[in-house]
């Protein structure tokens, strides 16, 4: 659960899987289709990078601030077959720098609560 700050890291991984059971059909209800590219703004340990770069077919970037979170990722993408453009170890703030081309969506989930000063 330790992470780079309090923020960072993942809930326990059986809560979270309880929590959100069917990613796919949540990025369905988002409006995500295949054909899109979408960045996975603070994409933790995967748990909607994987589905996510199944279902747009690896027009994906992952950004994360801790290291440890996007390794998870990529793991986690590998689990479902599937691969992304790009994975970014970085603060959320660049991505409009770091990103080579534009996205049709940015998903930002179960993100900035807890950050010291918010
Ligand atoms: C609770 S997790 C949610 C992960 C994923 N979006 C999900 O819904 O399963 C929050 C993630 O946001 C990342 N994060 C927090 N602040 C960030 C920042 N300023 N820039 C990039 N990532 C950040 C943390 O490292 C953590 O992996």
């Amino acid at each position: 659960m330790s992470g780079v700050f309090p923020a960072t890291s993942m809930p326990d991984r059986d809560w979270w899987r309880t929590l959100w059971p069917d990613p796919v059909a949540v990025l369905r209800l988002l409006g995500i289709k295949p054909g899109m590219t979408v960045l996975d703004l603070c994409c933790g340990d995967g748990t909607f990078t994987g589905p996510l770069a199944h279902l747009v077919d690896g027009k994906v970037f992952g950004i994360d601030l801790d290291p440890a979170m996007i390794a998870q990722a990529q793991e986690e993408v590998a689990r479902w077959n599937s691969s992304v453009r790009g994975w970014f170890c970085a603060d959320a703030m660049e991505a409009a720098k770091l990103l080579p081309d534009p996205v049709d969506c940015v998903l930002l989930a179960n993100t900035f609560h807890g950050v010291p000063g918010c």
